[in-house]
C-alpha cells in the first residue's frame, strides 16, 4: 500500500514538473536544468556513448577484426568495439561535465573532431573538450549559451587594476587583469563591440587609484563620454604625438627613479615615492597611423616609436596600453606587429577582414582564430579572448550604456589626477603624477 502510494505521489511529481517545465525553463533556467534539463542529458549522454563513438570511429575493438579458422584467415568487422570510458555526468551551473578515459593511441584532437556530432546528439548549445591530465579529456556540455544575456558574478574580490567587464562562457567572470597582461589590443568591425567593452573597463576602472588617458581621433566621439574622469584626452593626431612624448617622458622618470632606490618596478618603490599606475586607451588605433603628406610622416614615425617604448618599457612603470581598431594590419606600418608583440592580452570580436582576426590571435592558437571568425553579426559584445596563460575563452562584455559610462566618469572625477603636460605651452620633463 505504502509502495503505491509513494509511486503515486511520483508519477504526480514527474507529471507537474512536465507541466511546468516550459514556464520553468523561460524564468528560471538554472533550476529547470537542475530538475530536469541534467537529468535527462545525463541519461542521453550515456545512452548515446556508445552507438556515438562506434560510428564515429573512437571505440575500438578489443579483439583483431580477422580470426584463424584452421589455415583460413577470416576477416570480418569487429564483432564489439569498446568506447573510451565515461565518467559519471557531473552537474555545474547550466550544463554538465563528463571525464572520459581515451584508449592508448587516442589523443585529445581525436575527439575534438567529434565534439560537433556530440553538440547534435546529446541536443546541447555547444560541447568544449579540455584535457588537464594526460590519458583524459573532459567534456563539458553547455545547455544554453550563457552570453545571450550575462549575469555578471560580482562577489569577486576587485583588486587594483583588475576589473570584471563581462562574462566567460563557461559562467565564471571575464575579467582584464593589467598585473597579469600589462598591455591589451581590442579589434572588431564597425558595431562589433569594442567602444562597449572600453566604457565597461572605464566603469570599473573608475573608482580604482589610476590614472586615465584617452586618445580618440574618430572626430572624438567616443571616449569623450568619460572625459571627467580621464586626466587628459587627445582628439586630434598632433596631440596623441603630444601626450604619448609625455608619457615616454614620464616612463623614463619613473625608471631613473626606480633605479635610484634598487626598485625593479613601481610596485616595489617605498611608500612615500608610490605612483600612480596609469592606463592609456586608444580607440581606433588605424587612424594613428594614416599617412596622407609627407608631414605625416615624420609625425607617424614618432607615434608609433612612442607607443613601441611604451609598451616595451611600461609594464614594470605601471603604465599600460588598451588599444582599440576596427582593422588592425600589418600593412598599417612596421611598428604595428611589433607593437602587437607586446599586447599580451587579446580580445576579438566580429572582424570583417580575417587579416585584422590573425593579427589578434592568429599567432596564438588557430582554433581562437576559427571560433572568432564563427561570431556573427547579431553577437555584438561576443569576442574571443585570449590572455598570457595560452588558453582563449569566447565571452561577452557587460552591456554598459554611454549613460552609464559618463555617470561613472562624472562621480569620479575627483579622483582624476591633473596633467598639465597636454595644455602647458613648454611641457617640463619629469614625474607628473
Ligand atoms: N555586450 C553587449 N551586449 C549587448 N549589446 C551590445 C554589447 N556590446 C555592444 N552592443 C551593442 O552594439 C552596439 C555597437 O557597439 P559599439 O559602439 O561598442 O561598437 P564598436 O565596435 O565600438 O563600433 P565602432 O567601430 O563603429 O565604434 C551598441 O550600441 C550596443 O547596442
Ligand atoms: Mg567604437
Amino acid at each position: 500500500m505504502l509502495a503505491q502510494i509513494l509511486w503515486l505521489a511520483l508519477l504526480a511529481t514527474v507529471l507537474v514538473l512536465l507541466i511546468i517545465a516550459p514556464g520553468l525553463r523561460r524564468n528560471y533556467p538554472y533550476v529547470w536544468w537542475c530538475l530536469l534539463g541534467y537529468p535527462a542529458t545525463a541519461v542521453r549522454v550515456r545512452v548515446t556513448w556508445r552507438r556515438l563513438t562506434t560510428n564515429l570511429g573512437l571505440a575500438v575493438a578489443k579483439r583483431p577484426g580477422r580470426a584463424l579458422l584452421g589455415d583460413l584467415v577470416v576477416r570480418g568487422d569487429p564483432l564489439k568495439p569498446v568506447p573510451p570510458r565515461l565518467g559519471a555526468p557531473k552537474l555545474r551551473r547550466g550544463g554538465l561535465d563528463v571525464r572520459v578515459r581515451l584508449h592508448p593511441g587516442q589523443v585529445p584532437d581525436h575527439l575534438l573532431s567529434a565534439v560537433e556530432a556530440l553538440t547534435h546528439a546529446w541536443r546541447v548549445h555547444a560541447v568544449r573538450l579540455s584535457s588537464d591530465e594526460l590519458g583524459f579529456v573532459t567534456l563539458s556540455a553547455l545547455a544554453w549559451d550563457p552570453l545571450r544575456a550575462p549575469i555578471v558574478p560580482y562577489q569577486l574580490k576587485q583588486r587594483a587594476l583588475r576589473v570584471v567587464v563581462g562574462l566567460l562562457e563557461d559562467g565564471r567572470a571575464r575579467m582584464i587583469d593589467f598585473r597579469r597582461a600589462p598591455h591589451w589590443l581590442v579589434v572588431g568591425a564597425t558595431r562589433s563591440g569594442k567602444s562597449t567593452l572600453i566604457a565597461a573597463l572605464v566603469k570599473e576602472l573608475a573608482p580604482q587609484r589610476v590614472a586615465l588617458f584617452g586618445i580618440d581621433l574618430k572626430g572624438g566621439m567616443e571616449l569623450p563620454l568619460f572625459e571627467d574622469r580621464l586626466s587628459a584626452l587627445a582628439s586630434t593626431r598632433a596631440e596623441a604625438a603630444r601626450l604619448l612624448a609625455e608619457l615616454v617622458a614620464e616612463t623614463e622618470a619613473r625608471m631613473q627613479l626606480c633605479r635610484s632606490v634598487g626598485a625593479r618596478s613601481i610596485w616595489d618603490l617605498p611608500g612615500k615615492l608610490c605612483k600612480l599606475p596609469i592606463v592609456v586607451i586608444v580607440d581606433e588605433v588605424a587612424e594613428l597611423y594614416l599617412m596622407a603628406t609627407r608631414e605625416d610622416k615624420a609625425e607617424v614615425g614618432e607615434i608609433s616609436t612612442n607607443l613601441l617604448r611604451l609598451s616595451q618599457l611600461g609594464a614594470a612603470l605601471g603604465i599600460h596600453l588598451v588599444i582599440a581598431g576596427q582593422r588592425v594590419g600589418s600593412d598599417l606600418g612596421p611598428g604595428v606587429t611589433a607593437l602587437r608583440a607586446q599586447l599580451a592580452g587579446r580580445i576579438c570580436h566580429r572582424v570583417s577582414d580575417s587579416g585584422t582576426a590573425e593579427m589578434a590571435l592568429g599567432d596564438l592558437n588557430k582554433d581562437a582564430l576559427a571560433a572568432a571568425q564563427r561570431i556573427t553579426l547579431a553577437e555584438q559584445g561576443v569576442a574571443i579572448t585570449a590572455d598570457t596563460d595560452g588558453q582563449w575563452r569566447r565571452a561577452r562584455s557587460i552591456h554598459v550604456t554611454p549613460e552609464q559610462a559618463r555617470r561613472a566618469a562624472r562621480k569620479y572625477a575627483r579622483l582624476a589626477p591633473a596633467w598639465p603636460g597636454l595644455h602647458v605651452d613648454e611641457p617640463t620633463e619629469g614625474v607628473y603624477l
